[in-house]
């Protein structure tokens, strides 16, 4: 007898087949025990009746609550009323471990108790569907740059200065060499490899202490972060514009049952397609202002700003050329306007804001190294990164999309936590 998963039962309908899982949840009606088996690869319905096995058998799954573990034994059947599409007519049945006493029950949980029992959490049918789409984003996510050219290049991990800014540095000692930060972004180095390879995205987990206690900040988050030699501003806008419609799409086209568990209204994502609006920092502002924020020019946009750009239309917003003195040391300037930079931002609709950041990078050297000082940056740390305006020098421009950004609104959750399996976040590093 072949053991298969649950998502294979499809080509096994009127075979017997051996599934190992947990119970999701059991009732029995005297002769007939029906259980809610899952494996991780989806649910089935397991249809007991007490002639059909061993009497230990039948006392011991009748003994089992909720997440025991089992092996089954029985023919696959189709069936469309049963919670995943097939049942299986059991004829072994072999508990592993009999829990009774499973902290997550069908009732409601606080979020506090949840999240202290996230390791367990991950079982439930939302985390398991939300785990799923995290996967299809990440995988479109690269074959879509994989399409275009580019290369995975990593980046470390431990670095010896900041990227985004000081004040969310994670320090870690390190050896004699003194404090590692551990990476904000990639982007620096991706510079670097992007010299060597032309396309190239590095893809992993960045580092922010952030103090903010938002729905939309972690610790430690996942972020993409393709770089392009020889492109533009609007070549790294157009980019960003294709491949958040590519992971939309692959995640309407894969992943239509985990939506449905989410009860997410799919036709708000049926629009993200290209042309993204674009909009000048300014004009976003005489947007707000016109809307009633109060934030003034020059600042950065609040959540709130975000919501009310991204509201007025039915897909992302691209908003670009921030002002220099509110944006990154690398980022270049607009020629025309030297106060304003070569920057953008993607802003999803419905509230949940920025998921991609990036731009244009300065190419200049002298200009490069006066904003990296007017920054107050440890020249010594940026030495090799002067070098690549040093060596065949070249415009360039690249961004990072945040994983967890994009999860929480193609999900359409809302809090970032739930997007990755392990969250860290200010109060929060257990388990
Ligand atoms: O806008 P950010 O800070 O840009 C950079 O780090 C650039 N160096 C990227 C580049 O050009 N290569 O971050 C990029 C994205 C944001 O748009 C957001 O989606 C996500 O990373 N992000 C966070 N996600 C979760 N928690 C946080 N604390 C985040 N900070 C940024
Ligand atoms: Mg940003």
């Amino acid at each position: 007898m072949k053991t298969i998963r649950i998502e294979a039962f499809v080509a096994h309908v009127g075979q017997p087949v051996r599934v190992n899982g947990w119970i999701h949840n059991r009732r029995s009606s005297g002769k007939l025990q029906f259980a809610i088996v899952r494996d991780g690869s989806g649910y089935a319905q397991a249809v007991v009746s007490k002639k059909a096995i061993a009497p230990e058998a039948w006392d011991a799954l009748e003994a089992a609550g909720q997440e025991s573990s089992l092996e089954l034994e029985g023919t696959v059947r189709a069936d469309a009323r049963a919670p995943g599409g097939y049942e299986i007519d059991v004829s072994g049945v072999r508990v592993l471990q009999a829990v009774h006493d499973f902290p997550i029950t069908p009732k409601e949980h606080g979020t506090a108790f949840l999240m202290e029992h996230r390791h367990l959490w991950l079982r439930s049918t939302r985390q398991h569907a939300i785990a799923r789409v995290r996967h299809t984003v990440a995988k479109a996510t690269r074959d879509y740059l994989d399409g275009q050219g580019f290369i995975l290049a990593d980046t470390p991990i431990f670095t010896p200065a900041a990227c985004e800014g000081t004040t969310t540095l994670f320090g870690v000692p390190y050896f004699d060499e003194g404090t590692a930060y551990l990476t904000q972004s990639g982007q620096l180095y991706n510079e670097a490899t992007a010299a060597a390879h032309g396309k190239v995205y590095c893809f992993g987990p960045t580092f922010r202490a952030e103090k903010s206690k938002t729905r939309r900040h972690l610790t430690e988050f996942w972020m993409v972060e393709p770089e392009m030699a020889f492109a533009r501003l609007d070549d790294a806008i157009a980019l960003a514009e294709g491949l958040v419609c590519y992971v939309v799409e692959q995640t309407l086209a894969t992943r239509k049952a985990e939506l449905l568990v989410l009860e997410r209204d799919t036709s708000k994502l049926e629009s993200v397609k290209p042309p993204f609006p674009r909009l000048h920092y300014r004009d976003a502002m005489k947007l707000l202002h016109e809307k009633g924020s109060e934030t003034p020019l020059g600042s950065d946009f609040g959540g709130t700003d975000e919501t009310l750009i991204a509201g007025a239309h039915d897909r992302p917003v691209v908003v670009h050329r921030f002002p220099s003195a509110i944006k990154a040391f690398y980022m270049a300037p607009d020629t025309d306007e030297p106060e304003y930079s070569l920057s953008a931002d993607v802003l999803a609709p419905e509230g949940y804001g920025e998921i991609v950041g990036g731009g244009e990078r300065l190419a200049d050297h002298d200009l490069l190294l006066a904003r990296i000082r007017e920054h107050g940056l440890p020249e010594e740390s940026f030495r090799w990164y002067l070098d690549l305006r040093r060596f065949g020098s070249f415009p360039h421009a690249g961004f990072g999309m945040g994983i967890e950004r994009v999860v929480t609104w193609i999900c359409g959750i809302d809090h970032l936590r739930e997007t990755i399996a392990f969250p860290r976040m200010l109060y929060r590093i257990y388990p």
